[in-house]
């Protein structure tokens, strides 16, 4: 079966898309993969790090013996349901541009009459704000396992206040990073991967991530040009070692056969927002 963008589904007929929800996977000692588990649900690889941040799906039978599925699954749209919105998600290096490119993609949406909406991680709930507390370089550093979790916890209460109930209704999210700037910046911060997979292995998964590459030079070009609040992740070298990092998940997940696209983000506002159009414009309702 091979994911279809035009139909956000499946070519035939899927073995375990019992009640056509996005599910849980119930072996989640590892990591799965996407396509493996959409059939028979906890095939698992540890040799495919991209995999780690897929979904996983529950199947019939599982559900049928009492799956315990945490209620962020329930509110998780029908994939075949064509009222249900999409999930977009854009990922890329600071500075590669992805807030603009948000708002951007924002106004185009809104303009084709389509419901969209613009969100971004650390949300705006409570774990996000306590997150961006810990952000600031002048803060007291916490603990970078603790803030791997964080961040996982904050994915998770954002989607079940926010994203899931927007997309069932119908809504485009947009939103600015999810689990691969975790997979990228927590890793470099000296968190283990596993650390990082496991935290986020039961999760919803994007319609499509955008992707921003770009070389670092130039992100960090435009950072400079930007005046805003130090970091704890600003620094150079560590934005070196992050766009590897993001590249190499990045890589992971499409050779997972995650939807993924890899924008050149290095161009003008102009072309960027243009491919980022044509990548979205086969997803859209
Ligand atoms: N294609 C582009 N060409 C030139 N400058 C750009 C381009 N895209 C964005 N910028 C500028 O670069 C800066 C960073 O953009 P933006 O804030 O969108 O990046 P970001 O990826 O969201 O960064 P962060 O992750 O740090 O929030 C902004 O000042 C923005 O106006
Ligand atoms: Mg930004």
């Amino acid at each position: 079966m091979e994911w279809d963008p035009q139909t956000d589904g499946f070519g035939g007929e899927p073995e375990v898309w019992a009640d056509e929800t996005e599910g849980f996977c119930k072996q989640t000692t590892g990591f799965c993969d996407w396509r493996n588990a959409a059939r028979g649900c906890g095939a698992l690889d540890p040799e495919r790090p991209g995999s780690a941040f897929l979904p996983a799906m529950i199947s019939e039978k599982d559900r049928a013996a009492g799956g315990n599925e945490p209620a962020i699954e329930q509110a998780a749209p029908t994939r075949r349901d064509p009222a249900a919105g999409r999930f977009i998600v854009l990922e890329g290096i600071d500075g590669a541009g992805t807030t603009s490119q948000r708002e951007r993609l924002l106004a185009w949406l809104s303009g084709r009459g389509i419901k969209a909406h613009a969100t971004a991680e650390p949300s705006t709930g409570p774990i996000g704000k306590l997150i961006r507390s810990f952000l600031s370089a002048a803060a007291a550093p916490l603990e970078p396992r603790a803030m791997a979790l964080l961040f996982a916890a904050d994915r998770r209460d954002h989607l079940q206040r926010e994203i899931l109930p927007l997309v069932a209704q119908g809504t485009v999210v947009l939103c600015d990073r999810y689990v691969l700037s975790s997979l990228a910046y927590q890793t470099v911060a000296g968190v283990p991967r596993e650390v990082v997979a496991q935290a986020n292995a039961e999760i919803r998964r994007p319609d499509l991530t955008l992707f921003f590459s770009l070389p670092v030079a130039v992100a960090a070009q435009r950072r400079a040009e930007r005046a805003s609040e130090v970091e704890i992740y600003d620094a150079d070298s560590f934005q070196g070692r992050v766009a590897a990092a993001y590249e190499r998940e990045a890589k992971a997940l499409r050779d997972a056969g995650e939807p993924i696209a890899f924008i050149d983000a290095g161009g003008t506002r102009e072309q960027v927002e243009a491919a980022l159009r044509a990548a979205l414009t086969p997803l859209l309702p």
